[in-house]
């Protein structure tokens, strides 16, 4: 099969992380026989170097005319980098939003899963942590808050801001079914995580979630208000299976979840929109303070990397090859930094994705 791939490299870290997922995509392309022809574009910090904008519309171009995109990460140092001196919207954030706009990337799948070999990085007490857990978060991707209209205005010598959130019952509509069809795949819970005690667009979107909820029989449905979530995610997360919220909560939830794994450097997302197109990165940031030194971790990068197969190209053969290769990792003891305990063998990011390609099969 020939792939045709976009990689945003990006900033910080994104450059290391991708050069070593796509080490482990051409092993695996050429132990099941398989072309990849990769495109790069710039996005973000290394977009507005060049370009003075954080996305270019050929890049947009660029990666609709790919099968799907692979991304490392993007952003600075919030506080040092010359990025943030610009105005909001010409900062490297202002990219991203802007592709899953462009590419209508509603569906931002974000799994949480503790794992075995790394319990001991788990922050939580041994007794919940002991359960294991396997989380996703489907996050809703292109609407509410974040792509609201907002404007900052001075009333009689007082600043003011206003930001809205809005939902359709569409947008609603299209993430539930979504958050039921992987549901189905999975254990067949769906905990629907809303603010219905004080929002009407919350309210909206629990009254579709419940609609959508009578085609999926099978699957146990749940309501959680979000303050609720985010205690329920560090008293017990073996009790979830798809969370599934709107973009702010989601936003907020996904990193309180990948931090109670533990090891947020292991942790893959999916940005997907009504066809098999989708976009994939880790799910952590572009660590700039470690950028260039080699000692990044590239295994969220690789299982995104793995992710892409499964869903944009039905290789499940070949992502199953890639995870089995991380477990296999871990198990042998290899660990970059950010995950290192004592009695294992500390290692770079290059290597990492050395021992990773090295047993796909
Ligand atoms: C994320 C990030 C982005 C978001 C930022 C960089 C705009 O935090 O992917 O979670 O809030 O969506
Ligand atoms: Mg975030």
């Amino acid at each position: 099969m020939e792939l045709n791939i976009t990689c945003i490299p990006g900033d910080g870290i994104g450059p290391e992380i991708v050069r070593e997922a796509k080490k482990v995509l051409d092993k695996a392309a050429e132990c099941y026989g398989h072309q990849i022809k990769y495109t790069d574009i710039l996005m973000g910090g290394a977009s507005i170097d060049v370009h003075g904008v954080p996305l270019t519309e050929e890049a947009i171009e660029t990666a609709k005319a790919a099968d799907a995109v692979l991304m490392g990460s993007i952003g600075g140092d919030t506080t040092t980098s010359p990025w943030y001196k610009l105005p909001p919207d010409l900062r490297p954030e202002a990219g991203l939003l802007a592709i899953r706009k462009a590419l209508n990337l509603f569906a931002n799948l974000r799994p949480a899963v503790l794992y075995e070999e790394l319990a001991e990085a788990c922050p939580l007490k041994p007794e919940i942590s002991g359960k294991g857990f396997d989380l996703l978060i489907m996050r809703e991707l292109t609407g509410g808050l974040y792509f609201g209209e907002r404007r900052t205005v001075e009333e009689n010598g007082v600043r003011k801001a206003v930001d809205t959130l809005t939902y359709d019952e569409k947008e609603i509509r299209r993430i539930a079914v979504k958050g039921f069809d992987i549901a189905r795949k999975r254990r067949k819970k769906v905990t629907s995580v809303d603010k219905a005690n004080v929002l009407d667009s919350s309210r909206l979107w629990r009254s579709v979630v419940e609609e959508v909820a009578k085609d999926y029989p099978e699957v146990a449905l749940e309501h959680m208000l979000v303050d609720n979530c985010a205690m329920q995610l560090v008293k017990d997360p073996a009790q979830f299976d798809v969370i599934l919220t709107e973009n702010m909560f989601g936003d907020i939830l996904s990193d309180e979840a990948s931090m109670v794994t533990g090891s947020i450097g292991m942790l893959a997302s999916a940005s997907l929109n009504d066809t098999k197109f989708g976009l994939y990165e880790p799910s952590h940031g572009s660590a700039p303070d470690i950028a260039g030194k080699d000692i990044a971790n590239p295994i969220a990068t690789v299982l995104s990397a793995a992710m892409m197969l499964r869903y944009s190209f039905d290789l499940d053969k070949e992502a199953d090859a890639i995870e089995a290769a991380v477990k296999e990792v871990l198990k042998e003891g290899y660990r970059t930094g950010d995950i290192m305990s004592a009695g294992c063998e500390q290692v770079s990011c290059s290597r990492m994705g050395d021992l990773l390609a090295e047993r796909i099969r």
